[in-house]
């Protein structure tokens, strides 16, 4: 069985580490907050001191952490992946960052003679914990095809793209629909709820036609329980959100709506709603209004 390493140990990294482990694999993980690796450790992980000790015991070291100066930071700084390098040790980043800086930590890993691909997915702790996530791939793919059997443990469905930082760029492209289909539902339930028209009714409509998404399926009910305990934080969509202006801008186009979301994003943030899930943003539009109201 390939030795396997996670770096981060976040909501995602936790459950991604407790499938592999489930699975059989032999796991070493490391992540800032050692306390965040206890439920691993119970499980069977070696928890370790320092990403440069999992590259030590791994053959494949999974990132999974907040953004690139985070991915910068274990690959590249001190005691981190480089440092414990040796023939054949690869990286696969999880992390949704910037398609840009992806290459170029490519690049910096391939002068210390280390192949990194690349591995967003879509779904979160809840599907990563029976090995049910979508994953974007792109990178070397002989070094994909020879990790393949642990990449279809994780993942029920895999779509393999051509070109560096590809399955990144996809990602973000991604997260700009999330973004939009929980502003489109926050903004839909306000506005029934403004009329004292019940927003389960809007959504039992909804759910019958066309429009219908999984989201309107499934979270929109707890959003309007108030229920948003974070399976995705919406500080993490905030800074998606960043990632993708900055993308587009490097890119030189132009994205009104993720631009007009960011600034929204941002403001829930600022007002104390960023540890909440993502959805949690109906609770920022909620307030909001409730102060205009005064
Ligand atoms: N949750 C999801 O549904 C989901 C789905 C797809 C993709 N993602 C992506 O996966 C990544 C992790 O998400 P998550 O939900 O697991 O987030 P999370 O629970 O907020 O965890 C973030 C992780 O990143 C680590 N980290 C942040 N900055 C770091 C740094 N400078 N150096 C070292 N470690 C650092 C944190 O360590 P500490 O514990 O020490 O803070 C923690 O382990 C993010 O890029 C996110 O966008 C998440």
């Amino acid at each position: 069985m390939t030795k396997i390493g996670i770096i981060g140990i976040g909501m995602l990294g936790n459950a991604v580490g407790l499938h592999l482990l489930k699975s059989g694999f032999d796991l070493t993980v490391y992540n800032r907050t050692k306390e965040k690796t206890n439920e691993l450790k119970n499980n069977g992980a070696k928890v370790v001191d320092s990403p440069k000790k999992v590259a030590e015991n791994s053959e494949l070291i999974i990132i999974v952490v907040k953004d690139a100066d985070g991915v910068k930071e274990v690959s590249f700084g001190k005691n981190g992946i480089i440092e414990g390098k040796h023939e054949g040790l690869t990286v696969a980043d999880m992390s949704t960052i910037n398609p840009v800086e992806s290459k170029n930590i490519s690049k910096k890993f391939l002068e210390h003679k280390i192949i990194k691909l690349d591995i967003p997915v879509m779904g979160g702790p809840n599907v990563a914990i029976t090995g049910e996530l979508v994953l974007m791939a792109s990178g070397d793919k002989k070094t994909f095809n020879r990790f393949r059997n642990v990449f279809e443990k994780i993942a029920n469905k895999i779509f393999f793209l051509e070109g560096e930082g590809t399955a990144h760029l996809v990602k973000l492209a991604m997260n700009l629909q999330i973004t939009m289909l929980a502003l489109a539902l926050s903004e839909g339930i306000t506005l029934v709820r403004s009329a004292n028209v019940d927003p389960k009714i809007f959504l039992d409509i909804l759910n019958s036609t066309y429009f219908k998404t999984g989201m309107s399926e499934n979270k929109a009910y707890k959003m309007i329980q108030e229920e948003f305990d974070a399976t995705f934080t919406l500080a993490n969509l905030k800074k998606d959100i960043s990632t993708i202006t900055d993308t587009a801008k490097s890119f030189g186009i132009k994205l009104p709506m993720i631009k007009k979301a960011e600034e929204i994003y941002k403001e829930a943030v600022k007002k104390g709603f960023g540890d909440i899930d993502y959805t949690g943003i109906l609770a920022y539009i909620k307030k909001n209004n409730s102060q205009h109201n005064k």
